[in-house]
């Protein structure tokens, strides 16, 4: 039977004990991680959240119920053992923080037994995510689960303590809101008051933090619950958090300043990662010529290397007739890979393809200089050559081509980019490369919407020298946004916000917002503005990101105390669920439609 606290007090932690502790008298209060039996002594590994200790059983010592109950343990019980710690009899486990020290016990309580869990609760779990995540309460006992959740603890305070010693106040915003533009699909909840109107939840605080500056508050951070209804992937949850930041009376220099002073303390403190200031800047075009990314990964080299002139004018259809229509013809070098069999290329093509790519050109320079290539028919052996030094391809090289518009050759060789580092091994995961990217574009033709949209969102402010533009070509205006780039992973973005009313008004007309329209949606922004705006300027950190990177996990769950899965659903509550009748009555709502759409 489970026993109670009465009158136990926890000393200590499992492994805030150590040597220096021998011939103390402890209680230390945990799971049972396993127990083994030596003839006359029992042993247990006993594991609480700082990590493992070994307790020893042995019957003069804990009495004969002692020892009973202690021969009643099994995985997964809640223990409370009071004893003397001492020196390990047998072998050091130098794997353990405790691994020469143990617990001669005098006394246990069994404060909780437990059924046989559905899986080991163990480092590195061979377990399927599935099972892991419908008893995620057990998942979560694990280790490595254990430290991600305690570092983002941890991370969280150290952005507090920094942000508090910096002048920024700590203020929220409302969860059940309307709409803001941040681009996603909203979550909608349904009003009880106002039958037929829905809150939107917040895809982030950004018109609150906005209008905070407004209301004189000059310097705002939160850690900020978001929503956002997309597909989800590997680091992307449909609720994430952000530690979110507005600042008054700056531009993007300041915001740069704060923040990269923000990086360096916490990664130091939480992390012991160096970070030397100032971080690496770079123009988004030059990020897109070199890498085909926004978010480049810049531990490793193979930049692309744009060949258009290069082969403008050959016999090339593929090459020329990209060129043709306004596109750009553009290279990788794989290194040392010349002698990839084809059948390993054809892998290439195919992933290539499924980033957009109609097909992708190689070139291989074999040791005797000569070429085994998917397009060297149609050209001269000097274009060939010409080719080749363009891209500085030496004898034992594989170079790799795409050609189409600028976008898809970007996406394409930026993706076969990190998928040839992946396959060759060329990132030392050990590194953090930070990189700021500045001078995003303004806006982004949609195709699907037919319109331009904007690239961060409505009230980012474009670049002065390029606003003379925004009638003639606005899609060559540049804006005053930025995003912070760790190993290839975009961890924060922000911008300077539009605070003068003509700026303002001509980018929602030109986002295909008419007055009516940009008033209903977010009037009490505009108005706000009319009142006194400081200039303003914010960023936003995605924190489970921010957490998942220096942990070196590879799905943003692993930092997520209760994740969903890739449908959007909790597999541990069933969430998202049917409600009963009476509350959606409450509501105004009718599922009718939908289930007689499913008969
Ligand atoms: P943005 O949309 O770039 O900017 O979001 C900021 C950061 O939030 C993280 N993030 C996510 N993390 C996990 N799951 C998601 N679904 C998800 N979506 C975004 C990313 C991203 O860099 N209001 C602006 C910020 C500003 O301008 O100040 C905003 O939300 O790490
Ligand atoms: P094709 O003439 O279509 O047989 O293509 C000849 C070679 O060019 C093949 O290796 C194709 O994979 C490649 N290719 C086709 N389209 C493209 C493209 N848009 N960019 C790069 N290579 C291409």
């Amino acid at each position: 039977m489970a026993e109670s606290m009465k009158g136990l007090h926890r000393t200590h932690r499992c492994t805030e004990v150590s040597h220096g502790n021998i011939g103390q008298t402890v209680t230390v209060m945990g799971w049972v991680q396993k127990r083994r039996n030596l003839g006359s002594l029992i042993f247990i590994d006993l594991r609480d959240r700082s990590g493992l200790l070994q307790i020893v059983f042995d019957e003069p010592k804990v009495g004969k119920e002692g020892f009973a109950k202690a021969e009643t343990l099994r995985s997964e019980f809640v223990v409370a053992v009071t004893g003397t710690i001492e020196k390990r009899s047998a072998a050091v486990n130098e794997h353990l923080k405790t691994g020469d020290i143990e617990v001669i016990a005098s006394d246990i309580r069994i404060l909780s037994e437990s059924e046989t869990p559905p899986f080991p609760i163990e480092e590195n779990s061979q377990t399927k995510d599935d099972l892991r995540l419908r008893y995620r309460y057990l998942d979560l006992r694990r280790p490595d689960i254990q430290r991600n959740l305690m570092m983002k603890s941890k991370v969280a305070m150290l952005l507090r303590s920094f942000m508090a010693q910096e002048g920024f106040l700590e203020i929220e915003t409302p969860i059940l809101t309307k709409s803001t533009p941040e681009g996603a699909r909203d979550y909608l909840v349904p009003s009880r008051v106002h039958p037929g109107t829905f809150y939107a939840l917040p895809q982030s605080p950004q018109l609150f933090k906005q209008l905070l500056m407004c209301s004189g508050y000059d310097r705002y951070f939160q850690i900020a619950r978001c929503f956002r209804d997309e597909d989800l992937r590997a680091d992307r949850q449909p609720e994430f958090t952000q530690a979110d930041m507005e600042l008054s009376f700056v531009d993007v220099d300041d915001v740069i300043d704060v923040n990269e002073r923000l990086l360096q303390y916490v990664f130091k403190e939480a992390a012991g990662v160096e970070i030397s200031l100032p971080i690496q800047r770079m123009t988004w075009q030059e990020a897109m010529d070199r890498f085909g990314s926004d978010k480049p990964d810049t531990r490793f080299g193979m930049e692309l290397v744009n060949v258009s002139e290069t082969v403008a004018g050959c016999g090339f259809g593929v090459f020329t007739g990209a060129l043709e229509q306004g596109g750009s013809v553009r290279g990788i070098n794989a290194k040392g890979q010349g002698s990839m069999p084809r059948k390993k290329i054809d892998k290439l093509v195919e992933f290539a393809k499924g980033y957009g790519a109609k097909g992708l050109a190689y070139l291989a320079v074999n040791e005797d200089g000569s070429y085994k290539s998917s397009f060297a028919k149609f050209m001269t052996e000097e274009q060939l050559q010409a080719l080749a030094q363009r891209m500085q391809g030496e004898p034992g090289d594989l170079l790799l081509f795409a050609a189409d518009k600028n976008k898809v050759v970007w996406d394409v060789l930026g993706a076969l980019r990190l998928e040839l580092a992946r396959q060759l091994e060329l990132i030392d995961k050990n590194q953090y490369h930070f990189l700021w990217i500045t001078e995003f574009p303004l806006l982004e033709w949609s195709e699907e919407e037919n319109r331009f949209m904007a690239m961060h969102h409505p009230f980012t402010m474009p670049m002065e020298e390029d606003w003379d533009k925004i009638d003639t070509d606005p899609g060559a205006v540049r804006a005053k946004a930025y995003d912070i780039v760790l190993n290839g992973t975009e961890l924060g973005g922000g911008s300077v916000r539009i605070h003068q009313d003509d700026i303002q008004e001509k980018m929602l007309e030109v986002l295909g917002f008419t007055k009516e329209s940009a008033y209903e949606q977010f009037g009490f922004l505009l108005n706000a503005f009319k009142y006194g705006v400081p200039p303003h300027a914010g960023l936003a950190y995605g924190l489970d990101r921010m957490i998942m990177l220096m942990m070196h996990c590879d799905s943003i769950r692993d930092v997520i105390a209760f994740p969903k899965v890739k449908d959007a659903s909790c597999l541990m509550t069933d969430a998202p669920n049917v409600v009963d009748e009476k509350q959606l009555e409450e509501l105004a709502l009718s599922v009718e439609a939908l289930q007689e759409k499913e008969q």
